[in-house]
Parts: structure tokens; sequence; C-alpha cells
């Protein structure tokens, strides 16, 4: 719905009413109803440090996805309550890899003798179980934005990377950025004894990529960038690293959220864009953009929005305002200590990345 207007009043009052009690966080992906009331909006690794950079926020109300609130929670005091707007806003991707899942992996790779040269590296997008697994082996957390980073230092660290749990956000950087072939890559499938590999093909792999991937960026292909460079002749091509790695090659330009925005801000009037990542964030784009006579298309023909993003929409944000407005704590998400403990020690490591 375009904004209800007594939603719309409703969530301001309540927001007024909290003050600077509450903070409100908007990934890019949400929608338009719900970025209106955010006090900041970013790609992962921007809302991870804005949310650490609030001591004095009682309530954090992240409008996103769990692992983000779970990161925001392991990164903020304990006297400050994380909220999320809905319970079912979870991620298909971070649910792709559990904690027995990459425990067993760690088996495999210590029965193959190589445990002692890996060094995890796990995406912002898992579950604080996973981010604690990779703290106690020495690893560390990446984002779309920083993950050349990470695999710089963990190359430092050791000879090969575990990389989870987005087989193609692991395998763009490896290849594009690090220099690496496809064959440096292996890919580990949980769903198989050993992973579907020998101990040899994990003694020859320089990247372990664990097989997970997102739905939403999943769907472009190679076809829709073809199909989409016919229709607009002189289009550039920008996609997000989630994408898959022949759609990525096909492309001109590669990153994160806050990249496609940053590029766009720097783009000439005239310039024609084709924009492969999730469609709230494009819309927008497209028309805060249209202004300035800059045009901007979806990569794909058919929708695709990130459907447990969606969850979060104005009636919830309404319901959580008004509710923390009455002194009701609502929807909060709290890391157990241990976990905590070590999720933490791989975030710092990230958010200490040169
Ligand atoms: P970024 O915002 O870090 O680019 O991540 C994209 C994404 O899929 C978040 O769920
Ligand atoms: Fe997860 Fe993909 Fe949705 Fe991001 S866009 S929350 S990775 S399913």
């Amino acid at each position: 719905s375009p904004s209800d207007p007594d939603l719309v009043e409703r969530a301001r009052v309540a927001k007024e009413k909290l003050g600077d009690k509450v903070f409100v966080l908007g990934h890019h992906y949400q929608r338009d109803e719900v970025i209106q009331f955010a006090d900041v909006t970013g790609d992962s690794f921007k809302l991870a440090r804005d949310a650490a950079a609030r001591p004095e926020a009682e309530y954090i109300v992240f409008c996103g996805v769990h692992f983000m609130a779970e990161s925001a929670d392991i990164l903020t005091t304990d006297a400050q309550a994380v909220v999320l707007p809905d319970l079912a806003a979870g991620c298909s991707m971070a649910d792709m890899a559990t904690a027995e899942q990459v425990a067993e992996c760690w088996d495999v790779l210590t029965e193959a003798g190589v445990a002692d040269q890996v060094v995890p590296v796990s995406y912002m997008n898992s579950s604080a179980d996973i981010k604690a697994f990779t703290g106690k082996h020495g690893g560390t957390i990446c984002t779309s934005s920083n993950a050349k980073r990470a695999l710089e230092w963990a190359f430092e660290q050791g000879e090969k990377i575990l990389f989870l749990p987005d087989q193609h956000l692991g395998r763009n950087t490896a290849v594009r950025d690090m220099g690496l072939s496809l064959e440096d890559c292996v890919l580990y499938n949980p769903h198989k004894p050993g992973g579907g590999l020998t101990a040899e093909q994990l003694r020859d792999a320089k990247m372990i990529l664990w097989r997970g991937h997102c739905s939403v960026h999943g769907r472009f292909s190679v076809e829709s960038v073809e199909d989409v460079r016919a229709r607009m002749p002189g289009v550039n091509v920008l996609v997000h690293p989630e994408c898959k790695h022949e759609v990525v090659a096909a492309a001109d330009y590669v990153g994160s959220t806050e990249y496609i925005i940053k590029a766009l801000e720097a783009a000439p009037a005239g310039s024609k864009w084709a924009i492969g990542t999730e469609l709230n964030l494009v819309r927008r784009l497209a028309n805060r953009f249209a202004a300035e006579d800059k045009e901007i298309v979806f990569l794909d023909k058919t929708v695709c929005f990130c459907s447990t993003m969606n969850r979060i929409d104005l009636p919830h944000l309404v319901w959580t305002l008004e509710s923390l407005a009455e002194g009701k704590l609502v929807n909060r998400i709290e890391v157990d200590p241990e976990t905590e403990k070590y999720a933490k020690l791989a975030l710092e490591r990230m958010l200490a990345l040169p």
C-alpha cells in the first residue's frame, strides 16, 4: 500500500513520543513506506557500524532481516534492545548453513588433514551461530562491500578459505578480485556425505565454497543481461555480487547496494542503467534519478522482491513503535552470551579490516 495516511500518522506520533530512545535502521531493500521512518539507511556493513555507534538509544528498531538484527545485538550494549518488527523476516540464504552442518564440515576438513590451513570467512548473511563458529576458528565476517579485503586478510592467515554461506559472493570475489581461477574453487554440498568432495579435492582447493545462494539474486541470468542490452543500446549493467558468476562476468559493474547507489549518484545525465538487485531498491533509485535524466531499469523482466525483507511493512512498524512507546518491549532479538562472545570476535575482525 503506498502508505495509508492513518498509519503514517500513527508511526510519526509514536516515533516522536519515543524521541532519542529509539533509533530506526533501514536496509536498502526495505519498502518505501518503512524507509521513510528510518533514521539511517544502508547496506549491511554500514548498518552494523551505525548500530554500534548509538549507545544512547534504548531501542534499536531494525528494519531488515533476522541476521542483521542479531549482528546489531552483538555490536550494541547489553542495556540496548534490538527489535525486529516481524520475527518471520528471515533470510533463505542464511538458513542454508546451520550450526550442525558447519560443525560436520569442519570434521570433514579435519579428516582430510586440511583444517589447520583453513580460515573461515562468513558473509554477514549468516546466523549468529555461524559467526561464532567463524570467530572460534580464527576467521572473519565480511559483507559485499569488504569481501575483497576480508579474503586478502584471510589469505595472510592461512592457505585456504572456507567461505560461508554464499557461494556466489565467494566465487566472484576470489575470481574477480583475487585473481584465483574457477578451478581453485570447490563447492561443499552440506547435503552430501563429505560435502560431495574427495580429500584430494579439498587439499588442492584454495577456496572451499559453501553451497548456499540468494534466491532473489539467483534469478538473474545471462539471458536477462543480453535482453536488456538488446532493448537499451548503450545500457550499463550493474549487478550485486550475490548474482551467479556468469551474470557478474557479463555485467559492466559489480558491487554492494551502497556501491550501486554511489555509482548512480556519480553517473552522468542521459546515461542508462540496468540494475541486478532487489526491486524495492531499484524502483526507489529509478524514481529518485528520473529527475536527473538517468534512466534506470530492473535487470529482469519479472518482479523480484525479497519476500522476507518485505515482511517488514508499515503495519508491523506501527505496532512495534506504538508498543515501545507504551513501554512494551516486543520482538526483541537476543543472542546468548556464549555465541555472542565468539561472533563478536569475528565481527570485530571485520570492523578492524584495513
Ligand atoms: P548488502 O546490503 O550488504 O549489499 O547486502 C545485500 C543483501 O542481500 C542483504 O540481505
Ligand atoms: Fe537473504 Fe537474498 Fe533476501 Fe538478502 S536479498 S535477505 S540474501 S534472501
